[in-house]
């Protein structure tokens, strides 16, 4: 190594450095030629073994590295400072659409659940809950329902083996909540039901309904009526009519399937209620003497309505959905609206 070697070195770094567009490159630069381990303690260490005519000349040029060099950096790193903050100090405009963050809302059906505890809560009522993996006991049986009934086999069942399935109704949390407390009693159920149904339009394999049962000293199908019509004003409105049909189920004497009124063309006729203006939302009756005795109630002493409701009708006339698939999909296009 002689002084023009470290001449040269010199302006290879100047180079360096004026090329170097970041921080962190002029820091490499630093490092290479000043640091610890870098050029200029090594051009340092070899100027003792320069001949003595050439040492002055070698060590004003290792200095001129040491100093220009330094030099240069501190310049380059002032003036790459200079341009960040000129950008993080541009104007801030008021006027620009703020950053959009899509924000989550209650599902129709659990808006329809939530509304429906609000409701009955109106009237006395809490919230019960039961298993979705029910006993055949539970989901059948002690609903008068034995293995030969004719009305099992309305109820297509997810069978799970050793005397469970998924439960059919809302109804076996009827039988829990008796087993487990004298009357009286006013509770209602919401929760999940499996039907092995073909999915359609308005059919689902996996639904949801929710279960309300009040037993008392005197409870009559005027109470029965009575409630249901007040729930039915409050969900759909003062103008909703109610209608209840004779019909047949084994946990309830007499029983009746009701309807309401067409929400969406007010009982004209239209695409949603198939013509009709009403909609079937699900059975009621009283409770079944039968199935107190199941639960040892006496049912000389207690009578009792219970009723189901389909949630998912309800959704489909309060809200104008036509195809109740549109309801597991989770299309955000299609729940927007609902928030
Ligand atoms: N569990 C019946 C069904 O799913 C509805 C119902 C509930 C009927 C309570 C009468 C009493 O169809």
């Amino acid at each position: 190594m002689n002084a023009n070697d470290i001449r040269e070195l010199k302006e290879q770094a100047l180079a360096e450095a004026a090329a170097a567009g970041t921080a962190e490159a002029l820091e490499a630069v630093r490092i290479r030629y000043l640091g610890r381990k870098g050029r200029l303690p090594e051009i340092m260490q070899h100027l003792k073994a320069i001949p003595p005519e050439e040492r002055p000349l070698a060590g004003r040029y290792a200095n001129e590295l040491k100093q220009t060099l330094g030099e240069t950096l501190a310049a380059r790193k002032a003036a790459l400072e200079a341009a960040g903050g000129a950008r993080s100090r541009a104007p801030f405009d008021p006027t620009l659409p703020g950053a959009w963050r899509p924000a989550g809302s209650r599902h129709p059906v659990t808006q329809i659940i939530d509304e429906a505890i609000r409701i009955f809560h109106g009237l006395g009522f809490t919230v019960a809950d039961g298993p979705d993996v029910e006993t055949e006991w539970h989901n059948f049986d002690a609903l008068n329902t034995p293995a030969d009934h004719p009305s099992r086999d309305t109820q297509d069942t997810f069978w799970l083996g050793d005397g469970t399935l998924l439960r059919t109704q809302t109804s076996p949390v009827q039988i829990r909540v008796m087993e487990r407390q004298p009357p009286p009693i006013r509770i209602i159920a919401p929760g999940r039901c499996y039907r092995r149904d073909t999915t359609d339009a308005t059919h689902s394999a996996n639904f949801h309904q929710i279960e309300g049962l009040y037993v008392d000293r005197e409870v009559s199908l005027a109470d029965l009526k009575g409630d249901i019509t007040h729930f039915a004003r409050q969900m759909m409105g003062a103008d909703v009519k109610v209608r209840f049909r004779p019909h047949f189920f084994p946990f309830t004497e007499p029983s009746v399937e009701y309807d309401f009124s067409c929400h969406m063309c007010r009982g004209k006729g239209c695409r949603v209620c198939k013509q009709s203006g009403w909609i079937e939302i699900s059975g009621a009756g009283l409770v079944n003497p039968r199935v107190f005795e199941q639960v040892r109630i006496d049912p000389e002493a207690f009578a009792g309505y219970a009723f189901g409701m389909g949630v998912e009708r309800i959704a489909m006339i309060k809200f104008g959905i036509e195809d109740i698939r549109l309801l597991y999909e989770n299309d955000v296009r299609f729940l927007e609206p609902f928030a």
